[in-house]
């Protein structure tokens, strides 16, 4: 199985694997905000336990197969969370992305910066030709992030996605890739 780097630095981040020691700080930073999550398809965590364990889960994913890794990134030079991406493996060899990033740290093209890295890993990789992710059709700055890490847009997965901040019921999604 491919295995991608558990620590990468860009131009001005840093990602590492999450513990669930850092639950405090990501609960602070952007897990318990209804903003970040409105086009996720998790909710606003209320409390810090539940989101510890699921830091934790994230962690030993890193050391199990289960194709799914999870990287919490910082400002380089420093340790505080402001967001997370994630990298799915999927069979046929093409990877899944998921990004979330605290609101303060919106708008300076750290999401793209950081999709854009995982995307070049993964279009390196012998076995891996697609690299993909698709966000709620109402969230442009999603869509822009993954244009801007060379993706391009497909088409609408209607009915794909449930984001339980919204409500309970499949909304469409818009899906982009990038292939090799
Ligand atoms: C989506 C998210 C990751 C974007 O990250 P970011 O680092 O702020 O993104 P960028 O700084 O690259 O800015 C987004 C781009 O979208 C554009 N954009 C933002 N809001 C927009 C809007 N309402 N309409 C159109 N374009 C918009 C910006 O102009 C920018 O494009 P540009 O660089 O060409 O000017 C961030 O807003 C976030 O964490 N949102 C909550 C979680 C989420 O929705 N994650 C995605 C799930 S699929």
């Amino acid at each position: 199985m491919h295995k991608p780097p558990a620590t990468f630095v860009t131009a001005r981040l840093a990602a590492r694997p999450p513990s669930a020691d850092d639950a405090p700080a990501v609960f602070a930073a952007y897990a318990s905000d209804a903003e970040v999550t409105r086009y996720l398809a998790w909710p606003p965590y209320t409390r810090v336990e539940p989101l510890a364990g699921f830091l934790r889960d994230c962690a030993a994913n890193w050391e199990n197969s289960s194709g799914h890794f999870v990287w919490l990134l910082s400002l380089k030079g420093t340790t505080a969370p402001i967001g997370t991406i994630g990298l799915k493996l999927e069979p046929g060899g093409k990877t899944m992305f998921g990004y979330a990033l605290a609101k303060r740290c919106w708008g300076h093209g750290f999401a793209a910066e950081a999709l854009k890295h995982l995307v070049d890993w993964s279009l390196a990789q012998p076995g891996i030709f697609r690299a993909y992710a698709y966000c709620d059709v109402e969230n442009p700055a999603s869509a822009r992030v993954m244009e801007k890490a060379g993706m391009v847009r497909e088409g609408i997965l209607r009915r794909w996605h449930v984001a339980p901040t919204i409500g309970p019921e499949p909304r469409d999604c818009l899906v982009c890739a990038r292939v090799r």
